[in-house]
């Protein structure tokens, strides 16, 4: 059974899709050990404990610099000895230390089909906001391994889903999420925990 740690700021409603699939026994080679969140009134963290999952907060600013910051939260996620981390609205960027000790090993939902809309800046709201702006047809989620490239790290599953006429910032988001992102991130979490994820060139193979 792989340990998998979620690392959360808000809402939770991906940590929620995490908790149901496994649930609903989708997710057969792990489970979530976990909750890490940035914020100690996200409401995540009231979701991993009503599922009886432990929880912790590590705050950035707590921490004089980002280097102590990013020493701290390895060794947390060392100390829960995750197997794999992932990011489930998690607003803190990760610096390098938690990256080269979890290599391949942290999964982030990110709310379009990458390359577009996404790099620094491009988070929650702002992602679909920038999608509407473009006049995009199409959008959709991205489930990919993070590397030192904000959003650049080899995807694992994306999913489209189809712009509206009409749709404002938050219609468009909601849609992204119930069609795309709380499906393919169990899915990509699922895939992983049964060692079916091969990267090779900053590309990945699943397995059958
Ligand atoms: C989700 O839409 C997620 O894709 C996005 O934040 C939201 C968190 O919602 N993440 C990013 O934008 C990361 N760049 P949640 O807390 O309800 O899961």
């Amino acid at each position: 059974m792989k340990r998998i740690v979620v690392l959360v700021s808000g809402g939770g409603t991906n940590l929620q899709a995490l908790i149901d699939a496994q649930n609903r026994g989708e997710i057969t080679r792990g489970r979530i050990t976990c909750v890490i969140s940035s914020n100690p009134n996200a409401y995540a963290l009231e979701r991993a404990a009503k599922n009886g999952i432990e929880t912790e907060v590590i705050r950035r600013r707590d921490f004089a610099d980002f280097d102590e910051y990013d020493s701290a939260l390895t060794a947390l996620l060392k100390a829960k000895n995750a197997d794999l981390v992932v990011l489930a609205g998690f607003m803190t960027i990760l610096g390098s230390q938690v990256i080269n000790a979890f290599e391949n090993r942290i999964i982030n939902i990110h709310p379009a089909l990458i390359p577009s809309f996404c790099g620094e800046g491009y988070y929650g709201l702002r992602v679909h906001e920038e999608a509407l702006k473009k006049g995009v047809k199409v959008t959709g989620a991205t489930a990919h391994f993070v590397n030192e490239i904000c959003d650049g790290g080899p995807i694992i599953l994306q999913k489209a889903v189809e712009v509206l006429d009409g749709d404002t910032p938050e219609v468009l988001q909601k849609r992204v999420m119930e069609q795309a992102e709380w499906k393919i991130l169990p899915k990509a979490v699922a895939l992983f925990c049964e060692d079916k994820i091969k990267v090779t060139d900053n590309k990945t193979v699943i397995l059958k």
